[in-house]
């Protein structure tokens, strides 16, 4: 629990933030004018919001003559114009949340109010459980929960975006228009389909069909269904749009279907109606279409690949989804506890002593996560299982894959990974002159590979490899380095030099 002091006049402003903080469990004392808040001069806060203008008055200059009078370990500044926040920060070097737009206002200050918290409690999610639970404080995902207590939440997340699209899932529902789910891999697509859905109230069943997995053929029988004899073999079978009727299809990677698909697709769309295969009878559904890619479709129309009447009708409400490292870090923390909580009821434990050391926890928040979300997942369910010793989880270098330990030779940088398999191969037990040798031996390969390849210039080599004179006068090599010269250039060739 925090002790915040409020000092804001505007009535629905203060109603509604200390609303908030009251609701996540902390006291919260509200100053509507300049003499009560002078009042509070001298008493101990955790947090000081302080609005700028208190009726006539400027209570940021105010503030920035008379804080060392304050006990305040927190102070962010709430300014009702946005371009104040350069100047604020330059006189009083506080954090400014503006409240405008006000739909992300609220986001943002439950955002930094628990960077602050996070900052007061801990150095890293390790010590958040520790001393989460000395300072009688919730952990980070309890916090989280009690926040958003009063929404259900189908996505980890607690940024303006992720905010945002929490509010676009409650506010895109209900009703039947299409709805189109974009972002890279992994980054939830599927599970804003299943939010939707279940946000909708529909009654009907909801189903997941990838398009890109199956021939036209067969996607063709699988959504429409088929009569039988119209091909042979053919059984009267439904195929999604009835068995969903009065639920939801989720249409996944859109942009892979063929041009007959995308024109029944959007019949589908214009008139409610479609035939099965062989049959001419038209059959109503009413199925709540939700598509997902994570290819451009705005591209794909201009190089006709994706019709542009059916891109029209499906896009017009988009929820777009962020890369993990668009993210931010208070979103780090969450789904890291999230995952970690998963693991934990998935296995039927709880996790005793949590350690991760605050070097790890930097490797894994600074890794690029190409594969999103997922792939942040799968790693931390691999780092509990690999640290996992009965009792505690101690995290070490060893439980964390290689590849992000070391992300200098992802996989992608081949060269990389064959100079260190090259540098592996040779032998530990060695002694000091076969290891020189060795060096000089790649010296001589590498510089002898760019000089056939460059024409045979050493001049060149000197200046591609950023050599200076020493190497490229002869008289000033070193001893050491003349052979690898002379092995290279040839020794009849080196009297010019
Ligand atoms: N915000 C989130 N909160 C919790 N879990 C998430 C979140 N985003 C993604 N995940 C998890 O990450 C995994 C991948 O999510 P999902 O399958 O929805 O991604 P996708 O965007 O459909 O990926 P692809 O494009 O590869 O099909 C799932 O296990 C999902 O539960
Ligand atoms: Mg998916």
């Amino acid at each position: 629990m925090l002790k915040i002091l409020l000092v804001e006049d505007e009535k629905t402003f203060h109603e509604s933030i200390s609303k908030m903080l009251r609701e996540s469990g902390n006291e919260v004392i509200i100053a509507k004018n300049l003499a009560r808040f002078q009042e509070e001069m001298g008493k101990e806060w955790d947090i000081l919001l302080l609005d700028r203008q208190l009726g006539s008055e400027d209570a940021w200059s105010w503030f920035a003559q008379n804080k060392s009078k304050f006990n305040t370990k927190g102070v962010y500044l709430i300014s009702a114009c946005s371009g104040i926040q350069q100047r604020s920060q330059e006189s009083l070097n506080y954090p400014v949340v503006s409240k405008h737009p006000p739909m992300d206002f609220m986001a943002r200050l439950q955002e930094e109010i628990l960077q602050f918290q996070k900052r007061q409690a801990r150095q890293t999610i390790s010590d958040v459980r520790k001393q989460a639970t000395a300072l009688n404080q919730k952990p980070l995902m309890e916090f989280y929960n009690s926040v958003y207590l009063s929404k259900p939440s189908y996505m980890i997340g607690i940024d303006t975006r992720m905010h945002k699209i929490q509010e676009q899932i409650e506010r895109f529902a209900p009703g039947d228009i299409p709805i189109l789910v974009t972002g890279p891999t992994g980054t939830g697509k599927e599970l804003v389909a299943d939010a939707l859905h279940k946000r909708s109230g529909r009654k009907g069943n909801f189903a997941t069909i990838n398009l890109s997995a199956l021939s036209e053929n067969l996607l063709e029988l699988e959504l429409f269904g088929s009569v039988k004899g119209a091909f042979t073999g053919a059984e009267d079978k439904k195929g999604y749009f009835e068995t969903c009727d009065n639920g939801t299809l989720f249409l996944d990677e859109i942009g892979d279907i063929s041009p007959l698909i995308q024109v029944k697709l959007l019949r589908f769309l214009e008139y409610k109606t479609f035939q099965r295969v062989g049959s001419t009878e038209e059959k109503r559904s009413n199925v709540r279409i939700v598509c997902a890619t994570n290819k451009d479709l705005r591209q794909e129309m201009d190089s006709d690949k994706f019709r542009k009447d059916l891109y029209y009708r499906i896009a017009c409400m988009e929820i777009q989804l962020p890369a993990m490292k668009e993210r931010s870090e208070a979103d780090f923390d969450l789904l890291l506890e999230h995952f970690c909580q998963n693991y934990e009821s998935n296995n039927n434990l709880r996790l005793g002593t949590f350690i991760l050391p605050e070097k790890i926890y930097k490797i894994l928040k600074e890794f690029e996560w190409p594969g999103n979300v997922r792939e942040f997942k799968h790693a931390v369910k691999g780092m509990l299982q690999y640290a996992n010793d009965g009792k505690d989880f101690i995290i070490e270098d060893e439980h964390i894959p290689y590849y992000i330990l070391h992300p200098a030779i992802a996989p992608k940088n081949k060269t990389q990974i064959a100079l260190e398999r090259l540098v592996d191969s040779i032998p530990i037990e060695i002694s000091h002159e076969e290891l020189e040798s060795i060096q000089n031996e790649l010296e001589y390969l590498f510089l002898n590979r760019i000089y056939l390849r460059y024409g045979k210039n050493w001049s060149k080599v000197c200046k591609l490899c950023d050599m200076g004179e020493t190497f490229y006068k002869l008289n000033k090599m070193s001893k050491s380095f003349r052979p690898i010269y002379e092995r290279i250039v040839g020794k009849e060739n080196t009297e010019e030099q």
